[in-house]
C-alpha cells in the first residue's frame, strides 16, 4: 500500500459495545446499509437480540464479550461511567483488534454540557492503558445519533476527527467513517490530543440546544 492509498475495509465485521443505546445503534444502522456485518453487544444478549431485530438489515444481537469475541472491529459506544469497568473486563477478547472509542467524558447540569475530568486524560487514553494489547482509535465523537438513526438522512455532512498511535488503525478507521454517505474520516492527531476533541462535544452540545441543530464540523484546506 502507497502511503496515500485507502484501505479496503470491505467485509470487516463491526462490533458494538453498548451497542443498544442511540449512538449504537445510530452506527449498526449505517454500517449494515453500507453493506458490513455488524454485531450490538449488550450487557443482555436478549435485549442486543431485540434491538438487532428492529435495526434490521442482517444486524445481528450479542452480549457485550462475544460481541468483542466475534467483531473484527470493536467500537465503544456506552456512558463514559461504564467504560473503564466494561473495557477493563474484554481485554482479552479486545487483544490484537481495532478498538473505535466514541466516548465524551460530559456531565450536564442546569447550565448544559460540561467536560468531566479523566485521570488518563480523555476516554481513548483511559482505553488505550486499559488494552495494551488492542489498537486504539478515537473517532465519531461529534456524529449526530439522531441523524444517524433517521433513515429519510441519506448524507450527513460532516468530517469525523479519527485519532490514534497506530498510522494503519487510523487509516482503516477513516475509511470506516467514509462508508456513511457524506463522512470524511479526517486524521487528527495521536491518543494525548482526544481530551479536547471529546470535550468539544460540549461546545456542540451548547450548538445544538440554542439553534435547534444537530451540529458537526468540518475541516477546510485538506
Ligand atoms: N448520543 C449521541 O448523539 C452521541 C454522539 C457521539 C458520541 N456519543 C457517545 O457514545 C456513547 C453512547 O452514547 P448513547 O447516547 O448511545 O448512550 P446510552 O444510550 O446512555 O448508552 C448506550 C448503552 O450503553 C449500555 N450501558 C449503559 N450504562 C452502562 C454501564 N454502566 N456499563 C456498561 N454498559 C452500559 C446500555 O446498554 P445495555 O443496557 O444494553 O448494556 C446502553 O444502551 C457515549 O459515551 C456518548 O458520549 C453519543
Amino acid at each position: 500500500m502507497t502511503e496515500r492509498e485507502v484501505p479496503s475495509v470491505d467485509g470487516l465485521v463491526i462490533g458494538i459495545l453498548g451497542g443498544t443505546g442511540d449512538q449504537g445503534r445510530g452506527l449498526a444502522f449505517r454500517f449494515a446499509r453500507a453493506g458490513h456485518p455488524v454485531i450490538i453487544g449488550s450487557r443482555t444478549a436478549e435485549r442486543a437480540q431485540g434491538i438487532a431485530e428492529q435495526v434490521g438489515h442482517q444486524v445481528q444481537g450479542m452480549a457485550n464479550r462475544e460481541t468483542a469475541a466475534a467483531a473484527d472491529v470493536v467500537i465503544a459506544a456506552v456512558p463514559f461511567d461504564g467504560h473503564r469497568d466494561l473495557l477493563a473486563s474484554l481485554a482479552p477478547e479486545l487483544a490484537g483488534k481495532i478498538v473505535v472509542d466514541c466516548v465524551n467524558p460530559l456531565g450536564f447540569d442546569q447550565r448544559g454540557a460540561y467536560q468531566l475530568p479523566v485521570p488518563e486524560g480523555s476516554a481513548a487514553e483511559q482505553a488505550a492503558a486499559l488494552l495494551p494489547e488492542s489498537r486504539v482509535v478515537a473517532a465519531f465523537h461529534h456524529i449526530s445519533a439522531v441523524l444517524l438513526l433517521d433513515p429519510e438522512v441519506d448524507s450527513i455532512d460532516l468530517d469525523v476527527m479519527v485519532l490514534g498511535d497506530d498510522r494503519e488503525a487510523t487509516d482503516q478507521v477513516q475509511a470506516l467513517a467514509a462508508r456513511i454517505p457524506g463522512v470524511r474520516g479526517v486524521y487528527a492527531g495521536r491518543l494525548r490530543n482526544c481530551g479536547q476533541v471529546e470535550a468539544l462535544t460540549a461546545n456542540l452540545v451548547s450548538i445544538n440546544r440554542r439553534y435547534k441543530a444537530h451540529a458537526g464540523i468540518r475541516i477546510t484546506d485538506i
